[in-house]
């Protein structure tokens, strides 16, 4: 029997898409293994946002030539094969397949050509999604992909160029596979897409479809008990979705929502065309609609002609909006994309520093908030037990990790009185 071997990095798409490849070598004999002198066949499914990730892939391959089987066959899916394409078989040699991320469903058929390690196949052009196997249990959270590419084309993202244009699943099939994951094992969803508030499926009968009529359909199951989608564009918040925060309490409070930078000036330059103003009225109505929402954001600091001025603007916005759990990066410069072409580009000194100082700013708002959150009680999902065995750990409805003592039988949604805080953690007993 055949053993494959999968790392993946990056996203959560592409861990998704690692679970449905998996799905698809099970439905053909194959098993997985851990251990990559003992796979035939090894995948490593990869990331390309920053130029850090698509270095990391390399170093890894050059890791796996050395480890693995001589008759072992090894390419590489994802992102990374999609940004260098053929170019890789000049890094690796030995590499025998690159696969962009729309063409996975032609992995078994490569594979079960027998010639396949004397071929060099390049499938990194776009091909149309094309339907995958279902899993056969799913996790207690699991991650359904709506959406995928995206139109928005930020000046410095390479993803519309590896994902391609914004396809959205059919209503009908989302549902499908949100029904599925419920049954077997499922209590919270989340919605997966680039853009995934863009949303948009017209049926035959030129019915428009929301991800507010997802949230709608899916509130309606009974295993499910949290709902979430990831990530979000702020102009594409629409009043139905901002609606959804007030009607459906199965949808968390809690929402990823970028803004990437305070400064109007850099905004233009990202081609991110929002208002300040116009983001904050998001934020009220967001705010408005649920109380008690939090947000989070990505920032990149140090974009090309970022002045100490634009990134003082970036540190206000996010004091102002009061951002938990957020994500922030030093500007990378990738293939394919606009701004690496622009003018002045920020020494790596000053993005160091500037990334340095939003940290600082991030964590104190994040300890702040999770202070606040002392003496309340909140319903918690059980994720598993830490590292040490001795602790459980359940996550809030604004996504904190919150640590209880352990317990026979931890219940999988509990309410929990919350105890201590600090930056990383809350800290809480169960009371029911
Ligand atoms: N909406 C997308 C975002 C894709 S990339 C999604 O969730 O799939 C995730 C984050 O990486 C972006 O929000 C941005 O903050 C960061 N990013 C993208 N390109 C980058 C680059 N060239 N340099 C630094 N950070 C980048
Ligand atoms: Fe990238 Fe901007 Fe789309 S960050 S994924 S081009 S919204």
């Amino acid at each position: 029997m055949k053993k494959y071997f999968i790392k993946t990095f990056g996203c959560q798409m592409n861990v998704y898409d690692s679970w449905r490849i998996a799905a698809m070598l099970n439905a053909r004999g194959m098993t997985a293994t851990k251990t990559v002198a003992d796979a035939d066949i090894i995948i490593l499914n990869t990331c390309s946002v920053r130029e850090k990730a698509t270095n990391k892939v390399f170093s890894e391959l050059g890791r796996v030539r050395d480890a693995k089987k001589p008759d072992a066959i090894f390419g590489i899916v994802g992102c990374v094969a999609r940004e260098v394409g053929a170019a890789a078989f000049h890094r690796i040699p030995e590499l025998n397949f690159v696969l962009g991320p729309q063409s996975y469903h032609r992995l078994p058929e490569i594979l079960s050509d027998p010639d396949t390690k004397l071929l060099n196949i390049d499938l990194t052009g776009l091909e149309k999604f094309d339907e995958l196997p279902q899993m056969t249990t799913a996790p207690t959270v699991s991650y359904i992909p709506i959406q995928e590419g995206c139109n928005h084309c930020c000046t410095y993202c390479i993803v519309p160029y590896t994902r391609g244009r914004e396809i959205s699943r059919a209503f009908d099939d989302v549902m499908r596979d949100t029904l599925h994951a419920a049954k077997t094992g499922a209590v919270e969803i989340c919605f997966l897409g680039q853009n995934v508030n863009g949303y948009k499926y017209t049926d035959e009968n030129g019915k428009i479809f929301r991800l507010s009529d997802l949230i709608r359909a899916t509130a309606k199951i009974p295993e499910i008990r949290r709902i979430r989608f990831t990530s979000s564009y702020p102009t594409e918040m629409t009043d139905d979705l901002i609606q959804m925060f007030a009607t459906e309490q199965k949808l968390l409070p809690f929402l990823n929502m970028p803004i990437q930078s305070g400064s109007p000036d850099v905004l233009r330059r990202m081609n991110r065309p929002y208002s300040l103003h116009a983001y904050m009225d998001i934020i009220n109505k967001l705010r408005a609609a649920r109380a008690d929402i939090q947000i989070s954001s990505d920032f990149i600091v140090g974009f090309p002609g970022e002045t100490d001025s634009d990134f003082e603007q970036t540190l206000e916005i996010a004091r102002r909006v009061r951002y938990i759990n957020s994500y922030s990066f030093k500007y990378s410069p990738r293939p394919h994309t606009a701004a690496a072409l622009m003018p002045d580009q920020i020494g790596e000194k000053v993005k160091r520093e500037r990334l340095a100082i939003l940290d600082g700013v991030l964590n104190e708002i994040q300890r702040e908030f999770n202070e606040t959150c002392i003496g309340k009680n909140l319903t918690c999902l059980y994720e598993g037990a830490d590292k040490t065995g001795r602790h459980l750990l359940y996550r809030t409805p604004y996504m904190q990790q919150c640590i209880v003592a352990r317990a026979e039988n931890p219940k999988q949604m509990a309410n929990i009185e919350i105890t201590a805080a600090n930056r990383a953690s809350l800290r809480g007993k169960i009371v029911d």
